[in-house]
């Protein structure tokens, strides 16, 4: 079995889990998952929004009364109802320190790539964890006794699932369990030109299982540092395989806001990164662009400050990166751009915006470049 494909099975394994059991998680799972929050580079290495664990249970416990405080967090009044995860990943951020791309705050890049690398690493341990935007985010910033200003954008519960359980297969199957098809969200060079590489690309979790094979036993999920040079684009097969793993990523209300622009030659790869303002990138060899973007930004708000656009987009190129490391690819990427004018190059409808462009290729040696931006 290939890496590509192992990790595949894996990513498959993962789904958000709604039942939890009383089980403990180890302390080493634990120590695994903390590391793996701080796998990644930060936006212009200012580290200002970041990921951590509670994973005391007791606290990991009252946590729980605390985030379903308020109205629209009683969705997940089920979590106080069953048994409780006996930890949590918090995704938090510092508005002060963040940088700000026309009125983007970037902080939730680093906190949401920080999370999904700590989901990942979980699924690879065997533990079940779900994203939760909707939390009483004051009481929970309260709580956690993080320094004024400080903002949560969202909480990973941990531990072990309950298998069969009537709500969570339920909302599994009628939330969770499918998936839109890439041609509907992948693209060829410019928006809305279909992408000839595509997958079999079954919507229903169950077919993507029998397709790629049940997962059976530990995976390395591995994310390396960015690369500074490339020498050749990733094959198709690896292009279907990192878009597939971002198609089955955990997203916002199961919307799968994210549409993918890939970029294979050289010309539109150069007039993409001069109008986003960072022309000296092209100067790094040989690699492809796949623009992340999300469709509709402006009415898909957690809150004003962290949209679901900088915190589902993110989480998917999380996976791209795991699948294209796999596949023996490195990576380097993009996210604090001239969005407005990129939107433009890349023929984006207008209530559509790119998030972050991501650079693929096979690694080659090379200095830090200056144009650098996650660190
Ligand atoms: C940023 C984010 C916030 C989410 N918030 C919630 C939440 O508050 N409650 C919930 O039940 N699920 C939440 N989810 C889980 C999604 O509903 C789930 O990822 C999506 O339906 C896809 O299903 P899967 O994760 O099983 O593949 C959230 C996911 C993400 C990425």
């Amino acid at each position: 079995m290939d890496p590509l494909r192992r990790l595949m099975r894996l990513v498959m394994a993962r789904r958000s889990c709604r039942a939890f059991t009383a089980r403990p998680i180890q302390e080493e799972t634990l120590d695994r998952i903390h590391e793996a929050t701080t796998a990644l580079p930060s936006v212009e290495g200012q580290q200002s929004g970041r990921a951590f664990l509670v994973r005391d249970p007791d606290m990991a416990h009252e946590l729980v009364d605390v985030l379903v405080t308020g109205f629209t967090s009683k969705i997940n009044i089920w979590l106080a109802r069953g048994e409780r995860p006996p930890a949590f990943v918090v995704c938090a951020g510092d508005p002060e320190r963040s940088p700000v791309k026309e009125g983007r705050y970037l902080y939730n890049v680093d906190a949401a790539m920080a999370g999904e690398a700590a989901v990942l690493a979980a699924a690879s341990h065997e533990i079940d964890s779900i994203w939760l935007a909707a939390i009483g985010e004051r009481r929970v910033v309260e709580f956690l006794g993080l320094p004024k200003g400080q903002r949560v954008n969202s909480l990973i519960a941990l531990g072990h699932g309950r298998k069969g359980g009537l709500h969570d297969a339920v909302l599994q199957k009628v939330v969770s369990g499918r998936r839109k098809p890439l041609s509907d969200i992948a693209f060829d060079g410019r928006f809305g030109v279909p992408l000839v590489v595509q997958p079999p690309d079954p919507t229903r979790r169950a077919a993507a299982i029998d397709l790629y094979g049940v997962h059976d036993g530990h995976v390395d999920v591995s994310l390396p540092p960015p690369s500074h040079a490339f020498e050749g684009l990733p094959d198709d097969d690896q292009l279907r395989l990192v878009l597939d793993a971002a198609r089955w990523a955990p997203n916002a209300d199961n919307a799968q806001l994210w549409r993918w622009v890939v970029i294979r030659e050289h010309g539109v790869i150069e007039t993409v990164l001069e109008a986003a303002g960072v022309p000296g990138a092209v100067e790094s060899g040989s690699f492809m662009l796949i623009a992340g973007c999300a469709a509709p930004v402006l009415i898909k708000h957690r809150t004003k400050q962290q949209p679901f656009a900088l915190i589902d987009v993110p989480i998917a190129i999380v996976h791209q990166i795991a699948m294209a490391s796999a596949g023996g690819l490195g990576w380097n990427l993009l996210v604090n751009f001239n969005y407005s004018q990129v939107g433009r190059a890349l023929g984006l409808p207008r209530d559509h915006s790119p998030v972050a462009l991501l650079m693929l290729g096979r690694p080659a040696s090379g200095e830090p470049p200056p144009w650098q931006q996650m660190l």
